[in-house]
Order: structure tokens, then C-alpha cells, then sequence
């Protein structure tokens, strides 16, 4: 199965309603798309520390709040026709995912550990307030802490570890952390990696994976999901 990364980066600008109008497009299941809080503990849909690379702004998320966030202009950095889009509150992109039929992979991107635990807590708060079923979600996060506390604050939504380096104890992490599925950098993964994995009954996806030559042996290994920008790309070497 193909999912968008950040939203459809390579088509629309990162975690933007447009990505998701492009995911929903190329009738996808699955997205992938970051979410850590602005200024005033909202949680927002935002890849990098700063505003800087993916609007016209300047500065950190975390430092803005979100009238001052959603008067930026987050498409044209990308593309002069995305002069419109905004950047999204978790609750705006958990609203478009329901009107698009989109399953989110929601990575909790912890910039600083010391926050994990209130944006766990903030993003635990919108998702019960909007009402959307915890079937139609998987939260993500490299950072461990955030896992458990989504653990503690959203027991029944299922769990995923992103890993860009394998722990050594990956096995029996997984376990004790009740993880529902790992995440890995694609180029982690191993024939007998993936078959360790899908053996110890657990979902593997693997980002960020443009090269549609290599969709073939992902799938025969035993890959449940590819995050990739180009879904269009790696969908024609399918069909
Ligand atoms: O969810 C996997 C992937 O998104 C992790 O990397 O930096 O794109 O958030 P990054
Ligand atoms: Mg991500």
C-alpha cells in the first residue's frame, strides 16, 4: 500500500490541504503529515522546527501563535499556484481527512523532549473533540516518550515507532512499548529484517521511498506501507 509523505510532497507543498487533496486524488488510503504546537498550544500541521523553508515567515513554531501562523502564506515557497494555502490545525486536517476518505499516519514531531508530553496531551484533546474514529488513524513518533504518552493518553489508537537507526533492542522495545507497527528509514531494511519484523506480528512501513524500481521487492518482503512523496510515481510501477 502507497502512502503520501507530508501530506504529497513532491505534487503540493508539505502537510498543506492541497497534499491531502492530492493524496485523495490518487485514491490513497493512507498519509503521512507532522504535527507539533504553536505559541498557544495548538497543535498545527508543520514538518520543521521553523517556519522559514515552507512559508514566507520567520522563526519558530513554537515561538508564533496561530493567528500569526495562519497569516503566512505556506504554498508559494512551493509553487506560485499554492499562493492560497495555509498552514492547517490538527483539527482542520483530521476534518479534511474525513471529507477525503484519508487514513492519517500522524507523526507527533517532538523538537524538543521537554514538550513531548504537553503535545501529546494537546493533540490526545483535539482528536477526541473532533470526534474521528480511532480506526482511521496510526500515531507516529521518533521520539519514545511521545510513544508512551500516547500509550497513556490515547490507549486505542494504534502505535507506530519511527526509526532511523535501528535499536538494539528493537524486539523487545516493540513489545514492551505495545507498538502496533515500526516505521523505518527504507534503506534499514533488510530481507530477513523485514521477515524478523512481519514475524514478530507487526506492521511494517518504511519512508521516504521515491524509487518505484524498488516497490517490487519492498512488497515481496513483507512491507505493509511505503510513505512516499510521489505516490503517482511508485503507483504506475504497480500497475
Ligand atoms: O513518518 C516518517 C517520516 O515522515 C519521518 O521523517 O523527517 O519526514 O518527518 P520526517
Ligand atoms: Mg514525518
Amino acid at each position: 500500500m502507497i502512502s503520501g509523505h507530508r501530506g504529497a510532497a513532491a505534487l503540493a507543498p508539505e502537510n498543506t490541504l492541497a497534499g491531502l487533496q492530492e493524496a485523495a486524488r490518487h485514491h490513497l488510503k493512507w498519509v503521512e503529515m507532522d504535527t507539533q504546537l504553536c505559541a498557544d498550544f495548538i497543535p498545527v500541521m508543520f514538518h520543521d522546527e521553523k517556519v522559514n523553508r515552507c512559508t514566507n515567515g520567520r522563526g519558530k513554531v513554537r515561538e508564533l501563535n496561530l493567528a500569526q501562523l495562519k497569516a503566512l502564506d505556506a504554498g508559494s515557497w512551493f509553487d506560485a499556484q499554492f499562493v492560497n494555502e495555509r498552514i492547517l490545525t490538527l483539527d482542520e486536517a483530521l476534518n479534511a481527512c474525513q471529507l477525503y476518505g484519508l487514513n492519517l499516519n500522524l507523526e507527533i514531531k517532538v523538537h524538543d523532549e521537554a514538550e513531548a508530553e504537553r503535545l501529546v496531551r494537546e493533540v490526545a484533546e483535539t482528536i477526541a473533540h473532533n470526534g474521528i474514529s480511532p480506526d482511521a488513524l496510526i500515531l507516529s513518533s521518533f521520539s519514545e516518550a511521545a510513544v508512551d504518552y500516547c500509550r497513556q493518553y490515547m490507549p486505542q489508537i494504534r502505535r507506530g515507532l519511527i526509526c532511523d537507526k535501528l535499536p538494539k533492542d528493537l524486539f523487545r522495545l516493540a513489545q514492551s512499548m505495545a507498538l502496533f507497527s515500526l516505521h523505518l528509514d527504507h534503506r534499514l531494511l533488510t530481507a530477513s529484517l523485514a521477515s524478523q519484523i512481519k514475524q514478530a506480528g507487526l506492521d511494517l512501513h518504511i519512508w521516504t521511498m521515491n524509487q518505484p524500481k524498488l516497490v517490487p521487492q519492498f512488497y515481496q518482503w513483507g512491507v505493509d506501507i511505503i510513505i512516499t512523496d510521489n505516490p503517482p510515481l511508485l503507483l504506475q510501477a504497480i500497475n
